[in-house]
């Protein structure tokens, strides 16, 4: 007995005296978003029961105060956020198979495995709806026990300063781009037959004749580079040409989705580097109607390169000859909307990806968009995200809630449900005209805010025919009455009300109207003398 108690401390002394030396290259294997095998590379260098190294990629990442005890290992990793450099701690349990790193704490300010998007952690917009979840823990394998190379040094981001010339106006635009994207729905399972069902869908059900006319590839098309550089489309999309004669012959528009980085937010192929190639080559194929996507390129330019980086773009589809309207993703940062029409832009998204959800549109809508209005106009605007409508986590209250507030903030009008299968009362939502005429209307003044009284507030803004269109917006979980009253509208004297959901008139009020709003729900009016 006592033997053995004595080889039982025997071995645990010499397990805590003789840690494992885990120098060499440990790898993990995952699958990206976009079913493409990705690699990180671990690469420690132990001393005793300490270790260094760092994280391989474009831009390495340091590893330090790595221990080991007995099995188990922690670590730091110092990682680039856009609020600077943030130290994530790291564990792992050493097994017979390798190393099992578990997913460190922190979202989107460093926690998760890797960096880039859709891996734990991201610039500014956490991942798009229906992502896998990042997973808890992350096998790495054990490649080469040799001593690795020394860190190599962190490329220094490139700083561009602001253009001091704006890129000549395209011209397009004039009311918020319409159409359908992707994105929403079928992230990367979009592929040339569902975009030709799409259009054919469009046509058959109205949405294009409501208004609706360019039709958006999203993230996942692309391919590799030919010899020459030129960029091509992956096996979901054998011709683009041929793709994009088909859906003009539908008289519908299409668009496509890059990036200024290396990779795209999915981990394709971005422009970096091939802007004027690329603008040139969507040019030829047809396209309508570039989304380009800040993404990776945060791992090469700094941040406040973005207004030149995104002027490179602009100029180079001006130069491609062809009307390609401009739509700048990133997210909202650096002020865009102080710059986004001097790069060209004829919209530029105002925040993180939109979700369906009563939380995270109504953020966004109601929350995110105070003080924009200044910067939309026609052929620029703030593009508060994609339609959620009839993607089916919200109710048809919350939906409509969600077209007027875009309508009223002169937002671009992207469908991003199945357009091949979509409910009558969904179709109702998406194209009820009279709704669509306020989003659309030439005037181009975006809504603001007239009052807010706890959940109930009321947003307006004026038409080119000198009416107003209000909406009496109930965010509370209760039916609430929302009152709006001439002066606070800017009005006087008797005005006739229409209700725009209820194809009804209202008759004429002399100094206010009020309406009993059901919870999350709106009143959508346009007063006119
Ligand atoms: C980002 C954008 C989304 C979508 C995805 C594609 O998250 O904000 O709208 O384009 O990338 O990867």
């Amino acid at each position: 007995m006592k033997k053995v108690i004595l080889c039982i401390l025997g071995a645990l002394m010499a397990q805590s005296l003789l840690a494992a030396d885990l120098t060499g290259k440990w790898t993990v294997t995952t699958q990206g978003r976009g079913g493409q095998a990705n690699e990180t590379d671990y690469f420690i260098v132990a001393k005793g029961d300490t270790f260094t190294g760092y994280i391989g990629g474009q831009t390495p990442e340091a590893i330090s105060d790595g221990i080991v005890k007995g099995n188990d290992v922690t670590f730091n990793v110092t990682r680039q956020t856009p609020n600077g450099n943030t130290k994530v701690a790291y564990t792992a349990t050493i097994t017979p198979e390798g190393l099992m790193l578990k997913a460190p704490a922190g979202g989107g300010r460093g926690g998760g495995f890797g960096r880039g998007r859709g891996g734990g952690f991201g610039f500014g917009n956490p991942p798009a709806p229906g992502a896998a979840a990042p997973p808890m823990q992350q096998l790495a394998k054990r490649v080469s026990t040799a001593t690795p190379p020394p860190m190599p040094p962190i490329p220094a981001k490139i700083a561009l300063p602001m253009p001091t010339t704006a890129v000549r106006s395209n011209g397009l635009a004039k009311t918020p781009p319409m159409g359908w994207n992707s994105w929403n729905k079928f992230q990367r399972g979009v592929n040339d037959q569902v975009v030709r069902e799409i259009a054919d869908a469009m046509v058959k059900n109205g949405m294009r004749d409501a208004g609706y006319v360019y039709v958006n590839i999203d993230d996942t098309w692309q391919g590799t580079r030919d010899e020459k550089g030129n960029i091509r489309p992956n096996e979901k999309f054998p011709d683009m040409k041929a793709l994009a004669d088909y859906v003009h012959s539908k008289g519908l528009k299409l668009g496509i989705y890059s990036s200024p980085g290396p990779k795209t937010c999915a981990g394709y192929e971005g422009s970096y580097q091939h802007e004027e190639q690329d603008a040139k080559t969507y040019a030829a194929w047809g396209m309508d109607y570039l989304k380009y996507d800040w993404c990776s390129a945060s791992q090469v330019y700094e941040a406040t390169s973005q207004p030149a980086v995104y002027a490179k773009m602009g100029q180079a589809l001006l130069d491609s000859g062809r009307a390609i309207v401009y739509s700048l993703c990133q997210y909202g940062q650096q002020d865009v909307g102080e710059w986004g029409a001097r790069v060209d832009g004829n919209s530029w998204r105002t925040t993180g990806d939109i979700r369906d959800n009563w939380t995270s549109m109504s953020t966004i809508g109601f929350d995110q968009q105070i003080g924009r209005e200044k910067f939309a106009g026609p052929g620029h605007w703030n593009d508060p995200d994609m339609l959620e409508i009839g993607n089916g986590e919200m109710t048809d209250t919350e939906y409509r809630t969600h077209m007027s507030l875009w309508s009223l903030l002169a937002a671009p009008l992207l469908a991003g449900n199945d357009l091949r299968s979509v409910a009558p009362d969904i179709l109702d939502i998406l194209t009820n005209k009279e709704v669509i005429a306020i989003d659309q209307d030439a005037l181009g003044k975006q809504a603001t805010r007239i009052s807010k009284d706890g959940d109930l507030e009321v947003w307006s803004r004026p038409l080119a025919d000198g009416s107003l269109a209000v909406g009496l917006f109930n965010r509370g979980e209760a039916t609430g009455r929302v009152t709006a009253k001439w002066p606070g509208l800017g009005l006087s004297g008797p005005q006739k009300v229409r209700d725009l959901w209820a194809h009804a008139d209202r008759g004429t009020g002399s100094d206010a109207i009020w309406a009993d709003v059901p919870s999350h729900g709106v009143v959508l009016l346009k007063i006119s003398r």
